[in-house]
Formats: structure tokens, C-alpha cells, sequence
């Protein structure tokens, strides 16, 4: 696996890459929900890119940009094992000039749920992807369903821009307990890890309901928001809305996607489910 920090010395190497490129954008501190990417893009693509990049500008004042978990030595040796081509890990300073003053506004899209609770952060998020998209210059990237706005912004950004790139969005990858793999799960101790738990039993218990025959949002929101306080989490947002534009739904034809955010002690956790037909 080649290493780099460097926009240059990565252009230089792109054409001897040969295509399709696979790129798996990344924050690090990685786990196995990342690496489910990297091996779906290790399937399909002859040439498989990882970044590894800590992105200010997708952190609110007063979040966790200082203490998001980095762990660049243990990455590299995951990346090698899952026989990653490039890892392209770049400072800060070289992505972000002094002066930086471009920036992609995602639409409505991305100003709801984590968008209204997290000003700016997709803002954030579009701007680095769609400049790694430009550095790295991939044929295919893979994202996660656990980030699932986050997803969908992307692919409206490559949809709205003409993006010539093929956006992947593969399964959450969780506990055996069913906890969303993230990175922030490094802050919980040992109690709140079984306290998010109702995290996902929330989704699944929106998942039975609707199976049964349910059809009223506010009914299935509140029948989650019951077992969350129950568990003692507080949560920001239960949202049921359209899988595709994210518009919030109070009647679900068959097939919806339920969202949530809740804090477990002091961490911010997200998750969702897809209701109705699975892709
Ligand atoms: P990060 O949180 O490191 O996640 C990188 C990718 O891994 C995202 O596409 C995310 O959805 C996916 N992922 C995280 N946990 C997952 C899980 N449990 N199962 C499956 N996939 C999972 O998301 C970001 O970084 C950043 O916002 C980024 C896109 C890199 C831009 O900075």
C-alpha cells in the first residue's frame, strides 16, 4: 500500500492507477463498518483509495473535532490487510488553504435532522467529499447506509453537479447486540454501550410495527420515543420520512426510512432503519 499526504505526489501516481478507482472517503479511527467499504470497493475495482481525513470544516464550535479518536498507525495496518492500493491521509493545511473561501451549499435537503441540529455540517461534508472526489478521481465511492442523509446529500451533490462518479451505499454494519459500528462509540463506557442498545431496538420495534400493518407515523414515533425514555436516552430527533428526499411522511406507503438521534450520557449517536422493502 502506497502512503501519501500529498495532493501532488497522488496526481502523480493517479495514471499509472489503472480504472476503475474505488475511493472509501473516511474520518479513520476505523472499524469494521469501514472496511465493509473498502471490500465492496476491493470486489468491484481494480484500484482501491482510502482517505483518511479528520475534516474540520464538519464540526461545529464546541463538538468533538479536538478529541475525535485518530489512530492513523492501526488504519494503515487494517487498510494492508484488506489489500488497499492508496491511503491518502493529507494535514489539514493541504486540503485547506490559507484564504479557503469555496464552499458546495447542499440544498433542503441536507437542512433538516442533522442538518438543523448540526448547522453547517453538510456544508462541511460536500465540500471536502466533492474535493476529495477531485483529487482522488474516482470512477466509484462507497458510503454508508449509518450516515444516511449523509448519503443521500451526496448523491443529490453528484446528481445536481453531474458528478461522472457511481455513489455505492452499503448496509450498517453492527455489534452482534445490534449497536451501529461508529467511531464515537469510543466515548461510551461500558454501562451506556448497553444503554444505546434501545438505539437500534427503537428502529426495530418501528420496523414490527410497520411490518404489522401500521401506517401512522406520529403512532410509530411514539411508541420509539417510549422505549428511548425508557432507556434513559434522550433523543434529538425520530424522524419518519421518504427514503429518497427525506421529506417527513405522517402516512408511510410501504416504504419509509425512520432516522434518529439521541444522546447516550454525553454522545451523540445516529441510526436508522428502512421500512418496507429492503434494497
Ligand atoms: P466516517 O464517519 O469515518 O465514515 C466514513 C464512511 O463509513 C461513511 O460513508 C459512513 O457512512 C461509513 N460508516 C460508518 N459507520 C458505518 C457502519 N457501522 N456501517 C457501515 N458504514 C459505516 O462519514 C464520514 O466519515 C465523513 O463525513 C466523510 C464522508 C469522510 C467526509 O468527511
Amino acid at each position: 500500500m502506497i502512503t501519501t499526504s500529498s495532493i501532488k505526489e497522488y496526481r502523480q501516481l493517479t495514471c499509472r492507477l489503472p480504472r476503475p478507482i474505488g475511493f472509501v472517503p473516511t474520518m479513520g479511527s476505523l472499524h469494521e463498518g469501514h472496511l465493509s467499504l473498502v471490500r465492496a470497493a476491493r470486489k468491484d475495482c481494480k484500484t482501491v483509495v482510502v482517505s483518511v481525513f479528520v475534516n474540520p470544516a464538519q464540526f461545529g464550535p464546541g463538538e468533538d473535532f479536538t478529541t475525535y479518536p485518530r489512530n492513523i498507525e492501526k488504519d494503515g495496518t487494517l487498510l494492508t490487510k484488506e489489500g488497499v492500493d492508496v491511503l491518502f491521509a493529507p494535514a489539514a493545511n493541504e486540503i485547506y488553504l490559507p484564504g479557503h473561501d469555496t464552499w458546495i451549499e447542499a440544498g433542503g435537503m441536507a437542512k433538516r435532522l442533522e442538518g438543523a441540529a448540526r448547522p453547517g455540517h453538510f456544508r462541511g461534508v460536500a465540500t471536502v467529499v466533492l474535493k476529495l472526489f477531485n483529487i482522488i478521481s474516482p470512477d466509484k465511492a462507497y458510503f454508508g447506509q449509518k450516515d444516511a442523509q449523509q448519503t443521500l446529500v451526496i448523491r443529490k451533490m453528484a446528481q445536481d453537479l453531474n458528478l461522472k462518479i457511481g455513489i455505492e451505499t452499503l448496509p450498517t454494519i453492527r455489534t452482534p447486540e445490534g449497536l451501529a459500528l461508529s467511531s464515537r462509540n469510543h466515548y461510551l463506557s461500558n454501562d451506556e454501550k448497553v444503554k444505546a442498545l434501545a438505539l437500534y431496538q427503537s428502529l426495530k420495534l418501528a420496523k414490527e410495527l410497520h411490518d404489522n400493518g401500521e401506517r401512522d407515523a406520529s403512532v410509530i414515533k411514539t411508541h420509539m420515543q417510549t422505549l428511548l425514555s425508557a432507556a434513559g436516552i434522550k433523543t434529538d430527533y425520530i424522524s419518519v420520512a421518504d427514503r429518497r428526499s427525506l421529506e417527513e411522511l405522517n402516512l408511510i406507503n410501504e416504504e419509509a426510512l425512520v432516522l434518529l438521534a439521541g444522546y447516550v450520557g454525553r454522545t451523540r449517536l445516529i441510526d436508522n432503519i428502512l421500512l418496507g422493502k429492503q434494497p
